[in-house]
This record gives C-alpha cells, sequence and structure tokens, in this order.
C-alpha cells in the first residue's frame, strides 16, 4: 500500500502528521485490547492454536483486519513463542504446560493504520527465574521507552535498553529489532535494542515505531527453525519479550498500545 503522507527524513524516515495519531491510537488500542482478552485462555492443558482461533475471531467481530495473516505467506493472526522460542512461533497444537512462558504479538490494521503489540504470559505457576525474566524485559522496554523524544537518537533508546538488560546478567538478542510502522506493517528504520548513546537517527515529533526488545536468559544467538519462521535461542535458554507502538511528540512520545485493561505487565493477576 502506498503512503504518501506527512515527509521523508534523509534517512527515509515517515514523519506523519498531528492528525494521524488518532487513527495509531484506535489501532494500537484495538491490538492492545484483544490482548487484554486473551489472559483467561492461557492455562496448562489449552493448545496454542486454540488461542490464535480466539484472536482471529476477535479481529473478525471487530471488522479489522490481521496484519499478519497472508504476510509473507504467514496463515495466522498472532505469533506465539513458547519459553525458548524468542519471536514468530507458529500458533499449532502445542499444548502449554504449567509454567511455560510465552509472548502473544498480534498486529491488526484499523482504518489503514497498523497496530502492534506483545507481551508476556504464564500458563499456571511461574518460576523464579522466569518472572525475572520477565520483569526485566517489560523494564527494559520501558526504559527504552522512556528515551524516546525529540532530538535524541535512536542509539539512545538501544543504549538504555542494553544497558539494563546487561545489568541483569541477561543479554539482548540482535537479530531482530523494531520497525518503524504507520499505514504500513515495516518500514524504516530498524530499532536496535542495543546501541551507542547519541548514535543513529535522529528522533523528530511525527515518528511511529514500535520497540519490542527480545531478551534471553543465556547467549543472545538465535536461529530459525525449518519452517522458515520459529526463532529459537541457540542455546535452548527461556527468552521474554514486550512490544508497544509508539509515536513521537513534542516532549516524548505517545504510547498507542498501552493495555486498557492495565494488564501489559503483569498479564496476570
Ligand atoms: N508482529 C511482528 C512484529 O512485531 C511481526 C510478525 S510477522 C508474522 O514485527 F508474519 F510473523 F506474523
Ligand atoms: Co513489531
Ligand atoms: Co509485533
Amino acid at each position: 500500500m502506498e503512503d504518501t503522507r506527512g515527509r521523508i527524513t534523509r534517512e527515509g524516515i515517515r514523519i506523519y502528521e498531528d492528525s494521524d495519531f488518532a487513527g495509531m491510537q484506535r489501532a494500537g488500542e484495538v491490538a492492545a485490547e484483544i490482548l487484554d482478552m486473551v489472559v483467561p485462555l492461557v492455562q496448562p492443558g489449552v493448545a496454542t492454536s486454540v488461542i490464535d482461533d480466539f484472536i482471529r475471531e476477535e479481529i473478525a467481530r471487530r471488522g479489522v483486519v490481521s496484519a499478519t495473516i497472508g504476510y509473507k505467506g504467514y496463515q495466522h493472526a498472532s505469533c506465539i513463542s513458547v519459553n525458548h522460542v524468542v519471536c514468530h512461533g507458529i500458533p499449532g497444537a502445542k499444548v502449554l504446560a504449567d509454567g511455560d512462558i510465552l509472548n502473544i504479538d498480534v498486529t491488526v490494521i484499523v482504518d489503514g493504520w497498523f497496530g502492534d503489540t506483545s507481551r508476556m504470559y504464564a500458563a499456571g505457576n511461574l518460576g523464579r527465574k522466569a518472572e525475572r525474566l520477565i520483569d526485566v524485559t517489560h523494564e527494559a522496554l520501558m526504559r527504552g521507552i522512556a528515551a524516546v523524544k525529540p532530538g535524541n537518537t535512536f542509539g539512545d533508546i538501544g543504549f538504555a535498553i542494553q544497558a539494563y538488560v546487561e545489568a541483569n546478567r541477561m543479554s539482548v538478542v540482535r537479530d531482530f529489532c523494531g520497525h518503524g510502522l504507520g499505514r504500513v506493517f515495516h518500514a524504516p528504520p530498524n530499532v536496535l535494542h542495543y546501541g551507542r548513546p547519541g548514535s543513529g537517527a535522529v528522533l523528530e515529533e511525527g515518528m511511529f515505531f514500535t520497540i519490542e526488545p527480545m531478551v534471553n536468559l543465556g547467549r543472545p544467538e538465535t536461529k530459525v527453525l525449518a519452517d522458515d519462521w520459529t526463532a529459537v535461542t541457540r542455546d535452548k535458554s527461556l527468552s521474554a519479550q514486550f512490544e508497544h507502538s509508539v509515536g513521537v511528540t513534542a516532549t516524548g512520545c505517545q504510547i498507542f498500545t498501552l493495555s486498557p485493561a492495565g494488564k501489559f505487565h503483569p498479564t496476570w493477576g
């Protein structure tokens, strides 16, 4: 879909208009609402395909569109990444077990605007290491978001995330990144979750992008399985991820994908 709004920076990043924030907010809210509704479904004994079917039906019920069904041949309304799956887990016959942790990632298109968000869930009793991983990953995302304001750089965002994760002796995945979005799913820039302060493009009011750090308990290396989607940690260590879609404002940023029910983290309890 061609996008002709606003202007484009030298780095190829689109600058949207004030009036475009409302469309992103609506799309982000719909994605976040659906993630809120999934909470009671995440239980030991439930297959991940059941969760995906529910998400697909919720999207249809609202008369909006899934951005992932048909995207590069992907056939599902969500990605569900369990335990050592880093991202792009394919929903299917896998049945959740007590203590599993999982990321559920939903992207919807509402009136042409893309809302992309993911968060962590736990089936049954959450282990202490897994809980720490999830807490650190969420806090890393929020520290990255706190670095979003005009004049800061994308490197400042990555640095804030990396510094916090590594101070907690965990690792930041390098093989996947956040992305610009708006009237398209994936646009420049690549939003790295590591970096040096002051490096990268300068943030400007009107930029829309995701921040979606993946954090591993072990080493950062990943590999993609033979299905061409599922990314896993090479060392089989647990991995977690949270994702928000944000827009840069005059003084900071607007988070488009906040949970209407306040369930972004923790999703349980
Ligand atoms: N929602 C993912 C992201 O955060 C992309 C999923 S693409 C899919 O960018 F095809 F795997 F669904
Ligand atoms: Co994304
Ligand atoms: Co996503």
